[in-house]
């Protein structure tokens, strides 16, 4: 990886705008220090510094923040971990130390001519030349051993590892070989404990494991790998990192754990099946029980005339066949200042045409609707939003990200949703929840979550390829009448557009 020291500093060199994101921290009524670009605050400008003011209110856990804007976020990005309240402790034995392990992806290229070229149709997919963790990618790609990250670990000691997906562009399977990992934690909540040999993780999402060091004192890998149900050509290496027991000389030569393969689809449904909101009397499920608004969003990829490009075509890609165009003002501010013109409140709900949705490859419907359309939500109405993947120009997997909010995974499937038949298996008790879920390949995802966070919050697709092509929209919720029920005012030093 001799490349990625001077890909560094080129890119630092054309910070010209820098919003960063904290991923997951709700930011109650306080949206303008949420982060994305054109969405709660104008972009940093070149040589300047701006500081963010904020609240960590009701969190803790593992989070995350990064760039949010173009394809920044592939280099700069980092943990963000909440310890509990002192005396406040765990819901699971404490571990004798943690490690955060950020999972992130790298190109040898400039990213943003990689992002150009992602837009163009009949180019080859933007596969990436490694994926790394904690920024190394490990000894399998042909660089030199001090590219790889380790941590030495004791024999009988049980160590919390906080993992973080910031790769770009996939979802990816993590192990450690000869160690099962005890799943507790999800993007920053208490889940059930469970035990599992591998655990799978979309870009946004967070998992903290448990691993207790029991094994031959040895050297092991903690590997990581694509999952990818789209078919592609490439099988890629596995990024990896050392868990190295103390005392063992590093001539000891590591064992690789056992991944599911790159279209394990059977394994990630398992898996996910398994994530569970802990839900005892300390640590509550509030499940919205009565929905107060259904909403139903289609994911489409699609084709749309351009102009500027090689083929006179683009791909795009849709929320009920909508692409999402980025306004070039804030919209908070917009929302905040009541200033017209900037963006539409008509969402819509449903879908423009029923169809089936993933039934065979649709041709119909391919083009899109530009606009920068927002969907108003009632301040404290109770929302559930069905999001179904469609068979527009290819099936995918979706990790959707909600800006502002954590949300429950009430229901997932196969196929197209049937309100008449689906809800009646969701599960509303101890659903999982998350800022991020993957709506699976040709499937659906139900989410409920409760308005109570007034200001404008993004949603969107967490692979960046498909957020540039427009997978994105955003909601506009609305003031309470009560006190402390509004957005709060600006800082006066916001980033000016
Ligand atoms: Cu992780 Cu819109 O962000």
């Amino acid at each position: 990886m001799a490349q990625k020291e001077s890909g560094i500093t080129e890119l630092k060199n054309r910070m010209h705008c820098l919003p960063a994101c904290r991923h997951g921290l709700k930011q109650f009524r306080n949206g303008w220090a949420d982060g994305p670009a054109y969405i709660t605050q104008c972009p940093i400008a070149t040589g300047r510094s701006y500081v963010y003011d904020f609240n960590v209110t009701g969190q803790r856990g593992t989070l995350w923040w990064h760039a949010h804007i173009l394809w920044l976020r592939a280099t700069v990005y980092g943990a963000f971990v909440i310890l509990p309240k002192q005396g406040d402790p765990f819901p699971f034995p404490q571990p004798y130390q943690e490690a955060n392990i950020v999972l992130g992806e790298w190109w040898n290229a400039d990213v943003e001519e990689v992002e150009k070229q992602g837009n163009q149709l009949g180019l080859p997919p933007n596969m990436s030349d490694a994926h790394t963790i904690n920024g190394k990618p490990g000894p399998l790609f042909p660089c030199s051993d001090k590219h790889t990250f380790a941590m030495e670990v004791e024999r009988g000691k049980t160590y919390l590892l906080r993992i973080i997906n910031s790769a770009l562009n996939d979802e990816l399977f993590f192990a450690v070989a000869g160690h099962n990992m005890t799943v507790v934690e999800i993007d920053a909540v208490y889940c059930k404990p469970f035990q599992t040999e591998a655990l799978l993780i979309a870009p946004g999402q967070t998992t903290n494991v448990l691993v207790r060091a029991d094994r031959a004192p040895g050297r092991y890998f903690m590997a990581a790998r694509p999952f990818m149900d789209a078919p592609l050509p490439v099988d890629e290496k596995m990024a990896t990192a050392i868990l190295q027991y103390k005392g063992v000389p590093n001539s000891v030569v590591p064992t690789l754990p056992r991944l599911p393969a790159r279209n394990d689809t059977a394994f990630a449904d398992a898996y996910n099946d398994k994530l569970r909101s802990l839900n005892t009397p300390r640590f509550p499920a509030n499940v919205p029980l009565v929905v107060d608004r259904h909403l139903f969003y289609t994911i489409g990829l699609g084709i749309n005339p351009c102009v500027t490009c090689l083929n006179g075509t683009q791909l795009t890609a849709s929320l009920n066949n909508i692409t999402f165009v980025m306004p070039t003002v804030g919209l908070l501010q917009a929302h905040y200042l009541n200033v017209k013109g900037v963006f539409r409140l008509d969402f819509p709900d449903n879908p423009p045409t029923p169809f089936n949705y993933t039934g065979a490859p649709l041709t119909a419907n391919l083009g899109t609707s530009l606009g920068t359309r927002l969907s108003r939500l009632a301040f404290n109405t109770t929302v559930e939003l069905v999001l179904q993947d469609t068979n527009l120009l290819s099936v995918d997997s979706h990790p959707f990200h909600l800006h502002g909010y954590n949300f429950f995974v009430v229901g997932t499937g196969v196929g197209n949703f049937d309100p008449a038949r689906d809800p009646s298996k969701y599960n509303l008790v101890d659903p999982p929840e998350r800022n991020t879920v993957g709506v699976p390949t040709g499937g659906w995802t139900a989410i409920r979550f409760r308005a109570d966070n007034p200001g404008v919050w993004f949603m969107h697709c967490h692979l960046e390829l498909h957020t540039t092509w427009g997978l994105k929209m955003a909601f506009v919720v609305e003031n309470g009448n009560g006190p402390d029920q509004s957005v709060l005012p600006p800082p006066s030093d916001l980033p000016p557009c």
